[in-house]
């Protein structure tokens, strides 16, 4: 592994992405010559789920500042991959996708045991699709529709060719809030959520670029500040068995927002609820979409067999992986796998795959047994072509390997998503000890808890950040009116 060629990759493409949404910029991002210290509705974080709630406020004639304690927008929305989830979109139509609510909500549930709060779940499979139409007239690119583990049918919306969704949906959203000269204050860390004696929020006490504390006046704060996968500490105290993991979150991923909830009495819920990805690159925590798998690759272990329905849930994915000697294994695919998702060359460009001529060829540079991968390869081409996983029930095998070039990436599990947080209503509203909403504090995305369950389904994170960010800023500017 040529780890600095990663590490140089990765900051170009962090600067082309920065370059490209205006948001790489070190300095504030301010409108206005002299910062102002008072407005209708702070927004807590600048990712997808800050973004969206800015604004849907702004659009619903509200004044809003946003604050971002890193030094560029985006938040973990800028590593997604695979997909925005929704059923029933005129993309899927065009492609003769039948999908319904109801079938993406009992996937959800499915995938999430049974622990999602399904009065959430339903105002996020209702409205998955109109936050794609949303974004879609916004001008992201969500024309290719794939699937990913768990679902029973093609959801996951993305660009074209299958290119990473997350970075086309973060620079929508700053070109519309700069459109709307939305305030956004980057390198400015909240640090306190300020109440009255009457328990009204008064204000956010903040610290700017320089370190300096400040107070912003307002009468509503939309907290939208992620999950904390990136704070072992906290992920550990959580669930003690992921110690010694890496993830796959940004470094801000650090549940500031889940802190400042709890000082106003905000109840949390399902905290131990910790995803891992099962396909991350380790020493580097690059995480491999799982739209690799949902386009045809397979999993296999050291001695080139598959072990596990590749496209059964992370947690149960990440298991099988666990359970493997050496607690690695292979994504395998192949060009017609590469040719169908753009995701892919990333990858390549990053050094991260292994490449061979022919099964044999890539079996022995990973060090694999070639019969053993070939029997493996004919085997899963035979199921394609039977339409039917007689080995591991596989739902999904879009395509068979053929005679080009194969590819492998070495995986293993790593934190990924805290599917826990604050608990909310489904106004987005957060909810105190004794289940009453704290008046004018709103929540939104991974910082909230109870959308997901006990597990989260691919392409339902992105879902959730536009569907309860738009909730939460179109109902704090009615609050603030
Ligand atoms: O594998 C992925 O592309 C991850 C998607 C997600 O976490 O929703």
């Amino acid at each position: 592994m040529n780890f600095k060629k990663l590490l140089s990759i990765v900051t170009v493409t962090m600067l082309t992405v920065g370059t490209l949404t205006g948001c790489g910029n070190s300095k504030s991002n301010t409108v206005e010559s002299k910062p102002s210290t008072k407005t209708d509705i702070v927004v807590i974080g600048a990712g997808g789920a800050g973004l969206s709630s800015a604004v849907e406020a702004k659009n619903a004639g509200a004044n809003v500042i946003v604050i971002e304690k890193m030094p560029m927008v985006g938040g973990n929305t800028l590593r997604a991959t695979g997909g925005i989830n929704a059923a029933g979109t005129k993309f899927q139509k065009e492609k003769n996708i039948k999908d319904t609510v109801e079938k993406f909500y009992e996937d959800t549930m499915k995938g999430g045991y049974y622990k999602n709060n399904p009065e959430l779940v339903k105002v996020l499979t209702s409205q998955a699709a109109s936050a794609v139409e949303w974004l879609s007239d916004l001008g992201a690119d969500l024309t290719d529709v794939g699937r990913l583990a768990g679902a029973s049918n093609d959801r996951a919306h993305r660009p074209a060719g299958g290119g990473e969704v997350g970075s086309n949906i973060v620079k929508t959203l700053k070109k519309a809030a700069k459109d709307r000269k939305i305030d956004i204050r980057l390198n400015n860390k909240a640090v306190e959520i300020l109440k009255d004696d009457k328990g009204n929020i008064k204000g956010v006490k903040a610290l700017n670029e320089e370190g300096k504390e400040y107070t912003i006046d307002t009468k509503s704060v939309i907290i939208a500040t992620g999950g904390f996968g990136a704070s072992e500490e906290k992920v550990v105290k959580y669930n003690p068995n992921l110690k010694g993991f890496g993830t796959t979150n940004h470094p801000g991923a650090t549940g500031d927002g889940i802190d400042m909830a709890v000082k106003l009495g905000a109840e949390l819920t399902q905290m131990d609820q910790i995803q891992t990805h099962p396909t991350v690159v380790p020493k580097t925590g690059m995480m491999i979409t799982e739209a690799v798998r949902g386009n045809g690759a397979i999993l296999v272990n050291g001695e080139g067999s598959r072990f596990i329905n590749e496209l059964a849930t992370r947690d149960v994915v990440s298991k099988a992986i666990l359970d493997q000697k050496g607690k690695t294994a292979y994504l395998l695919f192949d060009d017609n796998v590469r040719k169908s998702l753009k995701a892919i060359e990333s990858y390549i460009n990053m050094e991260l795959v292994v490449q061979g001529n022919s099964v044999e060829d890539l079996a022995k540079k990973i060090n694999v047994n070639p019969e053993i991968l070939k029997k493996t390869v004919n085997n899963y081409n035979g199921f394609v072509k039977n339409k039917k996983d007689v080995q591991f029930n596989r739902g999904d095998m879009p395509r068979s390997f053929g005679n080009g070039k194969y590819y492998a990436i070495e995986i293993a599990p790593a934190v990924h998503y805290t599917m826990g947080g604050i608990k909310i209503n489904k106004n987005a509203e957060v909810l105190d000890k004794s289940g009453q909403v704290i008046k004018g504090l709103y929540a939104a995305g991974e910082v909230t808890g109870g959308v997901q369950g006990g597990n989260r389904l691919g392409g339902n994170s992105l879902a959730d950040i536009v569907v309860f960010g738009r909730i939460a800023g179109k109902n704090a500017a009615a609050f603030v009116k």
